[in-house]
């Protein structure tokens, strides 16, 4: 497909990803048909009109729900390629199945479905993530080279069990089953990490992203930090990721988006000794007695089975194939964390 002047759609276009992905549409030309739940609340989009005046592309705005059928079908008019990125990023829930999993499973299957109806239609990108290929850094252990690739698939989340891995899972399952009953568009999907990296509407955003970087800058954990594995991934390198999913003509199948195997522990102790003389952040690893005693109070997400399936353990996913076959180059680690510090900083959320 060619990357000129397409017209394309970008669900949740407001989100922190998605915006990343507007502007690098916005600056290569193409005509961006951007659903949001509420074209009316300018606070969440005056930053994607900003993007509109400064580049050559432009911008049209759809309201469009994730639970409501047919939602999409007037937005993805004269699409020929959608980028699925909407779906709820939060780990402190009440209800799993109505915040979490609703909208990503049946979000996926009114996107999709819509993709099914317009003609235009030719390929649809989807954000998943790599919480549908593992829940716990321990599942390495049993795996080839002890990483994940491509090929694994997570069989440990549950309603009751990191509900949000779940809800990824299931939404890119259902992704590929609606994908196999057609021949009419193709399908990409994209499996970042955990992305940091600038938050261009930091204050309007619900993203999980933000809170767990605020938590380690505003004192939160302030006496330790527990040493949990985790990949990061900048989320520039994401949108550059969904891009050449789109018009890359090698993309095909999944990829996991993620530069660094890394640790809580370690993102700390390097925005310590770039923001450490200002902000309460935490340098000391927390020992695993008092992350038991005082996870869950911190963060709901922290449960004991978690702790006890993620403390001081290895995590390693492969990103050989999106490095390969569509030539991402990841920026590096200081930078992302250092500008994506910066960014909250600057808007005053820390
Ligand atoms: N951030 C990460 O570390 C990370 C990692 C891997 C994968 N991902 C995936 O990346 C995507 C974007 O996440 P993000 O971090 O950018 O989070 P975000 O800023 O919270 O973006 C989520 C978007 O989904 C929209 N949304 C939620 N419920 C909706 C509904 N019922 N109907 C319509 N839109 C709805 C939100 O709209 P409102 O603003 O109106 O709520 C928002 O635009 C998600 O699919 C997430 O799973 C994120």
């Amino acid at each position: 497909m060619s990357s000129k002047q397409n017209t394309v759609l970008v669900t949740g276009a407001n989100g922190y990803l998605a915006s990343w992905i507007v502007k690098k549409l916005l600056i290569e030309g193409h005509t961006v048909h951007a659903t949001v739940r509420d074209i009316h609340n300018k606070e969440k989009i005056n930053h994607l009109l900003e993007y509109e005046k400064k580049y050559k592309g432009n911008i049209k705005f759809f309201s469009s729900d994730l639970l409501e059928k047919n939602s999409f079908d007037e937005a993805m008019r004269n699409c020929s390629i959608i980028f699925h990125t909407a779906s709820p990023f939060r780990l402190e829930i009440k209800n799993p199945i109505k915040e979490l999993i609703n909208p990503a499973l049946e979000g996926t299957k009114n996107v999709f479905r819509s993709a099914d109806k317009i003609d235009a239609v030719k390929k649809i990108v989807l954000t998943s993530s790599v919480a549908a290929m593992y829940t716990d850094a321990s599942e390495c252990k049993n795996l080839i080279n002890n990483e994940i690739t491509e090929l694994i698939w997570n069989k440990t989340a549950s309603i009751n069990y990191q509900p949000y891995s779940y809800s990824k899972t299931l939404a890119e399952k259902e992704a590929w089953n609606l994908y196999k009953k057609q021949s009419k568009w193709e399908l990409v999907v994209i499996n970042p990490s955990l992305v940091l990296g600038p938050f261009p509407n930091a204050t309007q955003t619900t993203s999980e992203s933000i809170n767990l970087l605020k938590q380690i800058g505003d004192g939160t954990f302030k006496i330790g930090v527990p040493k949990m594995p985790i990949g990061v991934v900048d989320v520039r390198d994401v949108a550059d990721a969904h891009y050449e999913a789109a018009f890359n003509k090698n993309a095909s199948g999944r990829y996991i988006t993620s530069a660094y195997n890394t640790s809580f522990l370690e993102i700390s102790k390097l925005l310590y000794s770039e923001f450490g003389d200002s902000f309460p952040i935490p340098k000391r690893p927390l020992p695993k007695w008092l992350v038991f005693l005082i996870g869950p109070l911190l963060n709901k997400a922290l449960t004991r089975k978690y702790i006890s399936n993620n403390f001081n353990q290895d995590f390693k996913a492969n990103n050989n194939k999106i490095q390969k076959e569509l030539g991402i180059n990841f920026r590096p680690f200081k930078q992302t964390l250092v500008e994506s510090f910066q960014s909250l900083i600057d808007q005053k959320i820390i």
